[in-house]
C-alpha cells in the first residue's frame, strides 16, 4: 500500500515539468516578432500584393505602405470590413476582381496583424465577422514584442 501511494506521487513530481513544457508554446504565441513562423495570409500576401507594396508592407515606388502611421492615419477608426473591401474591389491594382474571398480575407487578416491589430475573442473566418469590429487608432507599431509583454 505504501509503496504504491509512494510511486503515485513519485509519478505526479516526474509529470509535473510536462506541464510547465506543454505551458510554453502559448506564451510564445504572444510575441509575434519573436520567430520567423509563417503567420495566416503570409503566402497570399506574398502572391498578390507584395510585388507592389513590399514584402514588409513597406511600400515602394508603385504603393502605398499598408503598415505604421500611414496605415493608422488612412484606417485607424474605421470599420474592418471597410479594408476588405477596399481589398476585394479594387486590389491588385493591375488585376482587381482576381482576388477570392478567403485570398482577400486573408491579407486583410495580415495586414491587421503586421499592424498589430488583434481583437481578443474575436476571431474573423468570414467577411461579415469585420463588420462589427472597428481598426484601433494609435497601436504602437514601433514595438508590437514590448507591447505584448507588458500586456
Ligand atoms: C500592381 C501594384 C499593386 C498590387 C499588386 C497591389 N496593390 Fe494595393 N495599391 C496599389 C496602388 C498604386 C495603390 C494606391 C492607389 C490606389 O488606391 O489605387 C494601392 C492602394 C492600396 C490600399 C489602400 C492604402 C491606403 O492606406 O489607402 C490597400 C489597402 C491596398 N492597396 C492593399 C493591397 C493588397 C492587400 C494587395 C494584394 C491583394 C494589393 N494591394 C496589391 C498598387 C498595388
Amino acid at each position: 500500500m505504501m509503496n504504491a501511494r509512494l510511486a503515485i506521487v513519485a509519478l505526479l513530481v516526474a509529470s509535473a515539468p510536462w506541464m510547465s513544457v506543454a505551458a510554453q508554446p502559448a506564451a510564445a504565441e504572444t510575441s509575434p516578432q519573436s520567430a520567423p513562423q509563417p503567420k495566416p495570409g503570409a503566402a497570399e500576401y506574398a502572391a498578390h500584393c507584395a510585388s507592389c507594396h513590399g514584402a514588409q508592407l513597406g511600400g515602394g515606388v508603385h504603393a502605398p505602405a499598408l503598415i505604421g502611421a500611414q496605415f493608422q492615419g488612412n484606417w485607424a477608426g474605421k470599420r474592418a470590413r471597410l479594408l476588405y473591401s477596399r481589398i476585394i474591389s479594387t486590389m491588385p491594382q493591375n488585376d482587381p476582381g482576381t482576388l477570392s474571398v478567403q485570398d482577400a480575407l486573408a491579407v486583410t487578416l495580415y495586414v491587421f496583424t503586421l499592424n498589430g491589430i488583434q481583437w481578443s475573442g474575436h476571431t474573423p473566418s468570414t467577411p461579415d465577422d469585420l463588420n462589427t469590429l472597428t481598426i484601433p487608432a494609435g497601436s504602437p507599431s514601433s514595438s508590437p514584442a514590448a507591447a505584448g509583454s507588458s500586456k
